[in-house]
C-alpha cells in the first residue's frame, strides 16, 4: 500500500500534541504539506519536521489544491472546519477535520451532504473514542456484562478559565469564532463518547448553561472584550434505549487538568471510566459486575487489554486504506453531535426540554 500524502492545516496545540506526532508514528502516514495563517506556526512546522519552502502555505486553498497532497488533515478553530472541509470534499480528498464538526448544525448538514456526494473517507477527532478504557467499555456494555443500562452520567472537567489563571480573551471565549464555549470545547466530546460507548441515540434534553466571567483582557493587550459562550454547561437526555444520561461540563473545576469521569449503571451491573484521574492522561476503568459484588458495592479496577489500544492518525490512514475497525467518529457522528449542541443551546435559552432536529 502507498505511504498516504498529508497535508495539515492548523499548526496549533492539537496539532503539535496529537496530529503532527501521530502522522509521523505511522508508517502509512507521511506529512508532506504544512498551512498556517501565523507566519511562527508555519516556520516552527518548517524546521520541526523538515517542510520545504514550496510545501508551505498561508492559503489552505493552495494546500488542498497541492497534487503532491492525498489527504487533508484540519487542526484549526471552530470557525474555518466547515469552510476547509467543505474544499477537501469538493476536490475529493479524504479529510481528517477536528470537533466540533462546524459551528451550526446547518453548516454540518451541508458538510455532510458535499462529503457524501463525492465519496470522500472522512474522519471527525472525537479522540476519546481513542481511549482504550472507553472502548473496553463500550464491549462491555455491548456484550449485555452490565444488563439493562439504566444511567449515565459524564463529567469533563478543566480548570484553565479560573480567574486565577488569567486566561485572556482566546478565540474559545467568542461566539463567532467557536460556535459554543465549554459546550462545544468538552462537552461535544462528552456527547461523542456516551453515544459511542452506549450506543444509543438522543431523542431529547434539556440543560442550563452559564458564564462566570464576562470580559476578559484581549490577546494584544489593547483592552478588554466580552466572552458571549458559556463557561460551564449542564444538560440531562433521554436516550433512545430508555438510559437517563446527565452531563457535567465547565472549565472552572479547580485542580483538574483534562478529568473525565463516565459511571454507567445497569440492571447488572456498573462501570466507570476515568482519565487523568490517577495520573495526567492516564484512562482507567472499574467495574461493579453481579449480584455479590453490588450487594456489597465492590469495584475492582480492570487491567485493559492491548487490543483496545489504538491511535487516532492511524486510523485516519486505515479508513483511507478500507482496513479501518469502524469506531473512529466519521462525518454522520459529527452531524449527529452537532445537532445535539444545537438542541443543549436551544434548551439553555427556552429553559424547555429540546428534541434533537
Ligand atoms: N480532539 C481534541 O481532543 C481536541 C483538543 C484540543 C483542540 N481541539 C480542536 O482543535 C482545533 C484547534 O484547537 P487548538 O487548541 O489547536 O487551537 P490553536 O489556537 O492552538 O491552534 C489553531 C491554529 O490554527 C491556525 N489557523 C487559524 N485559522 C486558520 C486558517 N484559516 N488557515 C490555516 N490556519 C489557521 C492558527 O494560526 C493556529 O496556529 C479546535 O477546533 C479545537 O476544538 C480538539
Amino acid at each position: 500500500m502507498a505511504v498516504i500524502r498529508v497535508g495539515s492545516i492548523g499548526i496549533g496545540a492539537i496539532s503539535r500534541c496529537v496530529h503532527l506526532p501521530g502522522i509521523e508514528k505511522s508508517p502509512d502516514l507521511q506529512l508532506v504539506a504544512v498551512c498556517d495563517i501565523d507566519p511562527q506556526a508555519l516556520a516552527w512546522a518548517r524546521e520541526t519536521y523538515g517542510i520545504d519552502e514550496a510545501h508551505c502555505f498561508t492559503d489552505y486553498r493552495q494546500l488542498i489544491a497541492c497534487p503532491e497532497v492525498d489527504a487533508v488533515d484540519i487542526s484549526t478553530p471552530n470557525d474555518s472546519h466547515f469552510e476547509i472541509a467543505l474544499e477537501a470534499a469538493r476536490a475529493g480528498k479524504p479529510y481528517a477535520v477536528e470537533k466540533p464538526l462546524t459551528l451550526t448544525s446547518e453548516q454540518a448538514d451541508q458538510l455532510a451532504q458535499a462529503t457524501e456526494e463525492n465519496h470522500v473517507v472522512n474522519m471527525v477527532c472525537f479522540s476519546y473514542r481513542f481511549k482504550a478504557a472507553a472502548r473496553y467499555a463500550r464491549d462491555l456494555v455491548r456484550q449485555g456484562k452490565i444488563g439493562k443500562l439504566y444511567h449515565v452520567d459524564m463529567q469533563y472537567y478543566q480548570a484553565w478559565a479560573l480567574p486565577f489563571c488569567e486566561t485572556p480573551l482566546k478565540w474559545r471565549f467568542v461566539a463567532e469564532r467557536t460556535g459554543s464555549g465549554a459546550l462545544g470545547d468538552l462537552g461535544s466530546h462528552a456527547l461523542d463518547l456516551v453515544r459511542f460507548v452506549t450506543g444509543q441515540e438522543y431523542t431529547r434534553l434539556v440543560s442550563h448553561t452559564g458564564t462566570f466571567i464576562h470580559e476578559r483582557k484581549l490577546e494584544d493587550g489593547s483592552g478588554m472584550g466580552t466572552v458571549d459562550v458559556d463557561d460551564f454547561s449542564n444538560y440531562m437526555a433521554e436516550m433512545d434505549g430508555g438510559t437517563a444520561a446527565t452531563f457535567r461540563i465547565t472549565r472552572y473545576a479547580f485542580g483538574r487538568g483534562n478529568y473525565q469521569t463516565m459511571e454507567l449503571y445497569g440492571s447488572e451491573g456498573a462501570i466507570q471510566y476515568e482519565l487523568d484521574h490517577a495520573a495526567p492522561d492516564t484512562d482507567e476503568i472499574f467495574v461493579c459486575i453481579g449480584h455479590f459484588n453490588g450487594e456489597k458495592h465492590i469495584f475492582s479496577k480492570l487491567p485493559i487489554p492491548e487490543e483496545y489500544k489504538c491511535d487516532q492518525m492511524q486510523a485516519f490512514a486505515d479508513k483511507i486504506n478500507g482496513k479501518d475497525d469502524g469506531l473512529a467518529a466519521g462525518i454522520e457522528d459529527g452531524r449527529i453531535n452537532q445537532h445535539a449542541v444545537d438542541a443543549v443551546l436551544r434548551s439553555a435559552k427556552t429553559g424547555m426540554w429540546e428534541t434533537i432536529q
